[in-house]
């Protein structure tokens, strides 16, 4: 595996793979990495020629009150991982070369932004879209990776791939669980034991909103309160619960085949995003 931080050098190596005729798998992260981020990498690794990952913990997408200062970074664990896990190349630009000092362009994915996390976290979509755009102009991958944990950021990623003609295809891999439900991610360190047990609870309700599904009910609100209620009465502060199609992320108010349910919840200083699609899993 090679680690560049240069564009230059990325840029050097993508041909080179590309003239010789490999097709290119691309993983964004922000690092911390964990199994839910390493399945995305195996299947990168099993689907295409030259697998890209790249480890950049992007500013744009934190609001001014969130965690920016105190995500986790682990860059050595995170490059012994990916070494192993088969990476060609692992891309970690440093944030000062990355956004100039007068950086000023923003990507903004309209209407599927808003509602869900694009509420709670006001500009944190544009981040993402903006950062990704950037990075797939860098990497110029034939496939992307992305985590279903994420679903509204992949609903403005997909959104944004055809708005814009990106000549990439899109691949969305299921969410990846700890053994009691809880939702692989690089946040979950700052749970305090206790918080850890507690949080548990939040794919809980989630299933169990889904078990009431394939028990044929259909009702959106029926399921957002009853969701609700599991996780207050959990101990959880509860930012929303929405039924939403998963393409559009609009509310739904009946379940439908791209019916999810998605949940945002608040432990302590701790905030967790989870969804179940209803019909599918
Ligand atoms: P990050 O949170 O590091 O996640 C990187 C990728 O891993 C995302 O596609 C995310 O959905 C996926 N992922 C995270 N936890 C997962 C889990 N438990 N199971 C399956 N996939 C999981 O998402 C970001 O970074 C950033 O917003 C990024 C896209 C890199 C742009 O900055």
């Amino acid at each position: 595996m090679i680690t560049v931080r240069e564009l230059s050098g990325l840029r050097e190596l993508v041909r080179e793979a590309r003239s010789s005729g490999k097709s290119i798998g691309f993983v964004p992260t922000m690092g911390a990495l964990h199994v839910g981020h390493l399945a995305l990498v195996a299947r990168a690794r099993a689907e295409c020629e030259f697998v890209v990952v790249s480890i950049f913990v992007n500013p744009l997408q934190f609001g001014p009150a969130e965690d920016f200062q105190r995500y986790p970074r682990r860059s050595e664990e995170d490059t012994q991982l990916l070494q192993k896990a088969g990476v060609d190349l692992l891309y970690m630009p440093d944030a000062a070369t990355f956004y100039r000092q007068d950086f000023s362009t923003g990507i903004e994915v309209a209407g599927i932004s808003e509602g869900g996390e694009g509420t709670m976290r006001p500009g944190h979509f544009r981040g993402v879209a903006t950062v990704v755009a950037k990075l797939f102009l860098q990497v110029s991958p034939d496939v992307a990776y992305f985590g279903r944990k994420d679903l509204q950021q992949v609903a403005v990623v997909r959104r944004m791939i055809r708005d814009l003609d990106f000549p990439i295809r899109l691949v969305v891999a299921d969410t990846v669980r700890e053994p009691d439900g809880l939702a692989m991610s690089s946040r979950n360190v700052y749970l305090s034991p206790s918080e850890r047990k507690r949080a548990a609870s939040l794919p809980r309700a989630l299933f169990a909103a889904r078990d009431r599904v394939a028990q044929g009910e259909r009702d959106a609100a029926s399921l957002e309160q009853g969701t609700r209620t599991e996780l207050e009465e959990a101990g959880l502060a509860v930012d929303y619960v929405e039924v939403v199609d998963a393409t559009t992320m609009q509310r739904l108010p009946r379940v439908e085949p791209r019916a999810a349910l998605t949940a945002a919840v608040r432990l302590g200083k701790t905030r967790l995003i989870d969804n179940v699609l209803l019909l599918q899993e």
